[in-house]
């Protein structure tokens, strides 16, 4: 099972580096469509857009519906639920009554799970309690296969970069690490939100950030000849060894799958 994960495309309209947003958001679907194989599935895991309105997320699944692979979204913090739900409501797997944008995807042999992770009050994350009750509840329904989890704001502290906590209090991402503990299935964490790649722990399960899609906004060097090229993740799941992740330049040929079949001399 692959897993193709985009995150931070910051679609806006009338920003000076509008047309490199969306410039940055299509070379990296059209990278994604090469892919040989091509993978099961790509998650968005948020900030779609930056201003949350519907002419910006007109923009976002018109670049989206050239994917090969099915797409499944995560609001960010810049995102707005409504419109999100609105333009995304073609997929069928968002809740059209639901005050979150949470849910599960149980067709592949480990099941997504992606959370809400929006606050009311700030640009960082919140999981308040009824959100927990709406996670263990998704992890419930289903006891047996593994559990991939995806969130926008990564909840554990962040080594690199001026801000380790993306949450908005140390109890809050406490709170959401114990839930994802719960089932003791779930094997991977995969979040956006920072803008840069890191990677560490939510408790004992492995977890990862990827950087902003959207090149003007990313943080952290990049050398000169990577500068306009996006970057974004492959998770490809074994069911041995787990998720291994591998880091795609967009532009710069063919991925390791197809690279593999060399002579050991
Ligand atoms: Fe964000």
């Amino acid at each position: 099972m692959i897993v193709a994960q985009i995150s931070d495309t910051h679609i806006a309209l009338d920003t000076p580096d509008a047309d490199q947003r969306i410039r940055d958001f299509a070379l990296t679907i059209a990278d994604i469509n090469a892919l040989d194989p091509v993978p099961d599935m790509i998650v968005h895991t948020g900030d779609i857009v930056h201003n949350g309105r519907q002419d910006e997320y007109a923009q976002a699944v018109a670049i989206l519906a050239k994917a090969r692979a099915p797409v499944y979204v995560l609001a960010g913090n810049k995102d707005n639920r409504a419109n999100l739900r609105a333009a995304f409501a073609a997929g069928g797997y968002l809740a059209p009554d639901s005050d979150f944008i949470d849910y599960a995807i149980d067709d592949y042999p480990v099941r997504l799970i992606a959370l809400d992770t929006l606050s009311s009050g700030s640009n960082k994350g919140d999981f308040c309690p009824e959100r927990v009750r709406r996670l263990i509840d998704l992890i419930d329904a289903e006891t047996a296969k593994p559990i991939a989890v995806f969130t926008h704001h990564p909840p554990f502290e962040v080594m690199v970069g001026p801000d380790r906590l993306h949450f908005e209090t140390p109890e809050i991402m406490s709170r959401l690490r114990q839930a994802l503990q719960h089932s003791g299935r779930a094997v991977a964490v995969f979040s956006g939100h920072v803008h840069r790649a890191a990677a560490g722990h939510v408790g004992n399960i492995p977890a990862t950030v990827m950087p902003s899609i959207a090149t003007t906004l990313r943080k952290g060097g990049y050398p000169a000849q990577m500068k306009m090229r996006p970057v974004y993740h492959v998770h490809w799941f074994d069911p041995v060894w787990g998720f291994a992740t591998e880091t795609r330049i967009v532009g710069t040929g063919p991925s390791a799958a197809s690279t593999c079949d060399f002579d050991a001399a």
